[in-house]
């Protein structure tokens, strides 16, 4: 069998990780920060959110070309095709669609794309003996969490939304999966709110159509694209009224990865991480902190609360700092800076 034993024998430098959804904001940071700490990486996207101009930049700031698939994840020949010409050894498992408010008007494309395509890549990947995955999981999977800050052991909770769904339930199943065959080694990483972009300003979050997520609100607004912030709800039970959240650095959340797949090459069973800073800002927080770091003034209005919405959430990532030895290390201006150089050398994101 070509199962591969890290732990005897080191990681094969010849073996390439597969990045799926390699293309997109999260996957493109990662990509960097994989290609500069040694690794050989293959990019699987069908692109249905993103541009292959993204990989592009990533190459410009590696000096390393990337290796790409357009495929998709629910496409069996395709990646079957993949696995026989690449000698891959791991998978990071980005792809997948997020946006939270499609999921409630289309839940069957939600679980299709995100459940059966992800049973797809797992048995491409056994059939190919590759047993290695880091999955791309959320803070959304506590629902509104039990305590706070939230650690591992916090108990699921009910989710609001399909796409929530899609990720407890592909955490369910991935579990499942190894206990059944404990030559897997799966990682679940729940990211809490990623924000910020590469320091070159080439590379950054590029949404379709009008954001849902708060900082590319905002840039955008700062760029003179859209007119004002609508800050949903200021009667939380918060320190000012509005949301708070966790927002982590993009740059930290990919070399989070990087220390992930470290770990599976020690031999990781199962594993499960919070990736957060363990800091709560607020809404009207986060734009005070903008404002600081771009000079642009962002004109706001208070809304209604939006449904599904929690009130505060933060990590206690404390976990992942003890076996990964990973600490997110940029604050919450930097984050600001450098989503602003993005959204402002880019005002039209990927396109010219
Ligand atoms: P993104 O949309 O920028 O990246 C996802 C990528 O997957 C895109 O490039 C898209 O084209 C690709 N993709 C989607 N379906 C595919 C399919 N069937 N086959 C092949 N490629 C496909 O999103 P992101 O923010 O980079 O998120 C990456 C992952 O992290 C996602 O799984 C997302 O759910 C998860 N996540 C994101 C956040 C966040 O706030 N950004 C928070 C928690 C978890
Ligand atoms: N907000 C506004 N106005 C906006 C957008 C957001 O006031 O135009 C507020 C929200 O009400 C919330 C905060 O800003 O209090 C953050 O909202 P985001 O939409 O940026 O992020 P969420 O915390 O709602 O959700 C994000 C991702 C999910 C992921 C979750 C993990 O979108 O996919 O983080 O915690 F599951």
């Amino acid at each position: 069998m070509a199962f591969f034993d890290y732990r005897e024998k080191g990681r094969n430098r010849f073996m390439a990780v597969l990045v799926t959804g390699g293309a997109g904001y999260i996957g493109t940071h990662t990509v960097v920060e994989l290609q500069q700490a040694g690794y050989d990486v293959v990019v699987v996207d069908n692109l249905s959110n993103a541009s292959e101009k993204a990989l592009k930049r990533v190459e410009a700031i590696t000096g390393k070309p990337v290796t790409f698939y357009k495929v998709d994840i629910l496409d069996r020949d395709g990646l079957e095709e993949v696995f026989s010409k690449e000698k891959i050894d791991s998978c990071i498992h980005f792809a997948g669609l997020k946006a939270v408010g499609e999921s409630v008007q289309r839940p069957w494309e939600y679980y299709q794309n995100n459940i059966a395509g992800t049973l797809t890549l797992v048995d491409v990947m056994r059939r190919h003996h590759v047993k290695n995955i880091i999955f791309s999981s959320s803070a959304t999977v506590y629902g509104n969490p039990a305590f706070i800050p939230i650690t591992e052991e916090c108990p699921k909770g009910q989710c609001t939304n399909p796409y929530g769904w899609t990720k407890s339930m592909l955490e369910q199943i991935l579990t499942d999966m190894q206990k059944a065959d404990p030559e897997w080694n799966v990682i679940l990483l729940r990211y809490f709110n990623p924000i910020g972009a590469h320091k070159s300003g080439t590379m950054g979050e590029n949404p379709n159509g009008i954001p849902n997520n708060l900082m590319p609100y905002i840039t955008q607004v700062a760029v003179g694209k859209l007119k004002e912030l609508s800050v949903f709800g200021n009667d939380y039970d918060t320190p000012d009224g509005t949301g708070v959240r966790d927002y982590i650095h993009v740059v930290d959340l990919a070399i989070g990865h990087v220390k992930a797949l470290k770990k599976i090459e020690e031999g990781a069973g199962l594993c499960i991480y919070n990736l957060g800073t363990g800091v709560g800002y607020s809404v009207l927080d986060i734009v005070k902190n903008f404002e600081k770091a771009s000079g642009v003034t962002i004109p706001y209005v208070i809304k209604g609360r939006r449904a599904g919405d929690i009130a505060t959430c933060y990590a206690d990532a404390s976990k992942a700092e003890k076996e990964l030895g990973w600490k997110a290390e940029r604050d919450v201006l930097e984050m600001c800076e450098d989503s602003w150089r993005w959204q402002k050398n880019n005002p039209n994101g990927y396109e010219e």
